[in-house]
């Protein structure tokens, strides 16, 4: 594991802000309101720090956190983490270190290594987008205790995703999954976006990430598996994790922003 994705510095040829554009389309189609919710998170973090804090984009693929934030905060500075190297090398190729405010870290949030590489230090948030679900339940639940320790109190975590109803609410549950399918049919189906498997599909053809997408092959390909932990084990296991203020501050359905105060 590297701190610095090595592979921008020898793929100078790739169109990495074409490739960031097209993510950005792709996820939307799944997520309407994505820009929103982005800026929803940031509008919090407006409100509760001090000009100059420190952030963690957690799972942040190609930076869409991390490029929303610093473009906000002038004066902020931001970590992200992420293990794809794909996404990280079109990250890195578009944003760079964006005035020494940006570190990259290339490592597997299921295993405690990432800390390390963070360092000694403790941060005002985190915030993650469209990520968590890709964790198993027990490694969410210990990945919330590592935040736990790592924001100072008074910090505060954000996630933006799909925060399920539980399973007794039937109905509810039926009619979150009827809208995101209603959603992406309009989106694939009717406007014919680029979907997430087309653009892979697509980025697979850029001979210059040949090695670097074998890897993320090597990296996700045997366990990728999404999980469905619900609103409440998220919120349970923040409380557990010594956040002593936890509710949802924004919703359409079951997309939801989640907000933890250390
Ligand atoms: C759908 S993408 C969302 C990326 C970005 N946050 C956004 O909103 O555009 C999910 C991200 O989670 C990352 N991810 C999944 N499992 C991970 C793990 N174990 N460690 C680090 N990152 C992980 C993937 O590599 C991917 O970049």
């Amino acid at each position: 594991m590297t701190d610095n994705p090595s592979s921008t510095l020898s793929s100078p040829s790739v169109n990495w802000q074409h490739w960031l554009e097209r993510w950005d389309a792709q996820q939307t189609g799944y997520i309407p309101h994505r820009e929103e919710r982005f800026q929803t998170m940031l509008d919090v973090l407006e409100i509760l720090l001090p000009e100059n804090f420190a952030a963690i984009d957690l799972a942040c693929g190609p930076g869409a956190i991390s490029q929303r934030l610093l473009k906000r905060f002038p004066h902020a500075h931001c970590v992200a983490i992420d293990y794809d190297p794909v996404l990280l090398a079109i990250g890195q190729g578009v944003l760079g270190n964006m005035g020494d405010r940006l570190r990259w870290i290339e490592a597997d949030l299921t295993q405690d290594a990432w800390l390390k590489q963070v360092g000694e230090i403790q941060v005002d948030a985190v915030l993650t987008t469209t990520a968590l679900h890709w964790l198993p339940i027990d490694r969410l639940v210990h990945l919330y205790q590592k935040l736990g320790q790592i924001l100072r109190p008074g910090g505060v975590f954000l996630n933006g995703d799909h925060l399920y109803f539980p399973p007794h609410l039937v109905t509810l549950r039926h009619v979150a999954k009827a809208v995101q399918t209603q959603q992406e049919e309009q989106a694939f189906s009717v406007r014919h976006q680029e979907d997430w498997q087309q653009w892979w599909e697509a980025i697979e053809q850029e001979a210059e990430l040949k090695a670097l997408l074998a890897e993320r092959h090597r990296r996700f390909q045997p366990r990728f598996t999404e999980h469905e932990p619900t609103l409440v084990i998220h919120e349970a296991a923040l409380q557990e994790a010594g956040f002593r203020e936890v509710s949802t501050i924004w919703q359409r359905f079951d997309d939801r922003i989640l907000l933890a105060v250390r």
